[in-house]
């Protein structure tokens, strides 16, 4: 039988590295409401072909939406319609890049970025980071001996490590991009699921300058089925991706499921979703973080202000690699830090997830885990 959805691990597994939303949390019924609505009414232009920026209706609203939950004003013209990050990260390559291009990536970094990278045949240099995110020092040494297209980074809640890049670091980042004229692609996915202090300014706080590409998702804060995104750009950035070939010959990336999820966000029902999420998410992060400490306290981690992840620290001797070759023996399956590394670093990482499963499984996936790691010790 052909598989219903993407990375469903085997039943009788449990997969702490997997990085997806459960079923339960994806809100059904708001978007049958949204959409029973919208389809109601006698207009169906969704039904066409799309203007190449999105519908304006929906990037008014859109804008509105990101006024209120980045703290600074969105403008429509800022905005551009997308089937999601990852296919606007596809995008960015094909107008930006040539193959044998270098870009820079954290390190370590979203291993699914890389394979868009890879795609494209760019070659992905890695910048350090630390507790607080990319390293500016580790940025400067590497300008000095490339010159990038662009720098991808995930700013807030990172995926994997957690970790949140400080204001300073943010307008150091800029200044570096303005100064050697490379762009930075932000991956702002988790910035509005914080589950304690409000995070500094999105990216897109600064795309009065032409360097900053700004990506946002509804995967995470609705449901990745939906395959839609957006990208918030300076105006002369946002023609580069309208005059494309693509749009001109597919029009706007997403017109029917925009005109529906315009309903959500003008009904309310996005915020309220956003914080239905992070209620849920927060509890589960605090459920993971105990469990770790009862029954695996040999893991160093630090605790995520928000997203989705915890990066765990391997005893010196333990390969996550060999570990997770032995996990399968035990039902038990996790992320190796390997895999988010752009020169196959990182071997003692691990990356584990708290939203995907609820409190019972995550302590019997720490069980197992536990097992696998006295038998590996
Ligand atoms: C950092 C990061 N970027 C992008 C994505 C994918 O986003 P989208 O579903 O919008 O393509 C994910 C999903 O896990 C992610 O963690």
């Amino acid at each position: 039988m052909l598989p219903i959805i993407q990375n469903q691990p085997p039943p009788n597994v449990i997969d702490l590295g997997l990085g997806d939303p459960p079923l339960s949390v994806l809100p059904l019924e708001l978007i049958r409401n949204s959409a029973q609505r919208r389809l109601a009414r006698a207009d169906h232009p969704f039904l066409q072909y799309g203007a190449e920026q999105g519908d304006g209706h929906f990037l008014g609203a859109l804008a509105a939406f990101l006024t209120q939950g980045y703290g600074f004003e969105a403008r429509p013209e800022s905005l551009f319609v997308t089937n999601g990050i990852s296919k606007a990260l596809d995008l960015i390559c094909t107008l930006f890049t040539q193959a044998g291009d270098t870009i820079f990536v954290e390190e370590p970094t979203y291993f699914l970025a890389l394979r868009i990278f890879a795609d494209h045949h760019l070659n992905a240099v890695p910048i350090e980071t630390d507790e607080n995110g990319l390293d500016p020092a580790s940025l400067q040494e590497k300008l000095a001996e490339y010159r990038p297209k662009f720098l991808y980074l995930i700013p807030t809640f990172q995926n994997p490590t957690g970790t949140t890049l400080p204001q300073e670091r943010r307008d150091q980042l800029v200044q570096l991009a303005k100064e050697h004229n490379f762009l930075i692609v932000a991956d702002e996915v988790y910035h509005l699921l914080s589950y304690s202090e409000p995070p500094p300014k999105a990216f897109a706080y600064y795309t009065e300058t032409e360097n900053i590409l700004s990506l946002g998702s509804f995967s995470k804060i609705l449901a990745p089925g939906l395959r839609l995104g957006w990208l918030q750009a300076h105006p002369n950035m946002i023609k580069r991706f309208t005059a494309c070939g693509l749009l001109d010959s597919g029009g706007g990336l997403n017109p029917f499921t925009s005109a529906m999820i315009c309903d959500v966000i003008e009904s309310g029902g996005l915020a309220s979703n956003i914080n239905r999420l992070i209620e849920i998410y927060r509890l589960q992060l605090n459920f993971l973080n105990r469990a770790l400490q009862q029954h695996l306290p040999q893991l160093r981690y630090r605790i995520p202000g928000g997203g989705y992840f915890i990066w765990l620290e391997l005893p010196e001797h333990i390969n996550s690699n060999e570990l997770r070759q032995k996990a399968r023996a035990f039902h038990v399956d996790f992320r190796p830090g390997t895999l988010f590394s752009s020169r196959k670093g990182l071997a003692d990482k691990m990356r584990v997830c708290f939203i995907h499963y609820e409190e019972e499984e995550i302590n019997e996936g720490l069980l197992r885990l536990k097992k696998c790691l006295l038998d590996a010790s």
